[in-house]
């Protein structure tokens, strides 16, 4: 498997984009403003995450997802932790990202990639997504935000 940019000569892979983010519209403005990169296994995009810069020295990892028949075995870890990398290399202090109160497994994997939570933006879903999102069985209303910081 392979990870690099997406360039445009490569289709914007929203069928992965919108597993992670059901709103196209939120999903155009950050592709737009950020890095998009994606991972190939045997000529199929298999993966992809954006990482974007929203204040000195700080990028968010705003979309990561792999495609279902691929998920568990080990590429969202692996994407994540090229984020990471990438992130660093691009002269970043810190890397954020936020995810659902009610995604327990997205909140594993940023913590063991070494994500610490940071704060709860609340009702975060509620005022932004008009559609009740339920996962776990849990509503999902508030975003948590975590953070990695680098000492660079
Ligand atoms: N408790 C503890 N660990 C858990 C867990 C749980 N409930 N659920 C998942 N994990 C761990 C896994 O064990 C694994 O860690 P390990 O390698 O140390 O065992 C890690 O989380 C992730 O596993 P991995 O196989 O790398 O993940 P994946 O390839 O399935 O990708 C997502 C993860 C989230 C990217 C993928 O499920 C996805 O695309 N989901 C839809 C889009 C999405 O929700 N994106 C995130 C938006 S915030």
């Amino acid at each position: 498997m392979i990870i690099r940019p997406i360039d445009n000569k490569d289709i914007i892979p929203y069928d992965l984009l919108l597993l992670a983010d059901p709103s196209k519209e939120a999903i155009d403005d950050y592709i737009q403003r950020g890095n998009t990169y994606i991972a190939i296994d045997e000529e199929t995009i298999v993966g992809t995450y954006v990482i974007l810069k929203t204040r000195p020295h700080t990028m968010e990892l705003v979309n990561i997802a792999v495609a279902e028949s691929h998920q568990g075995r080990g590429i969202g870890k692996h994407l994540v932790q090229d984020s990471i990398k990438k992130a660093k290399a691009l002269g970043t202090h810190t890397l954020e990202v936020g995810t659902g109160n009610s995604s327990l497994s997205q909140l594993a994997l940023y913590q063991k990639c070494g994500f610490r939570i940071i704060g709860v933006d609340k009702d975060f879903f509620k005022i932004h997504y008009k559609d009740k999102i339920i996962e776990n069985g849990i509503d999902c209303v508030d975003m948590i935000r975590l953070q990695i910081n680098f000492n660079n």
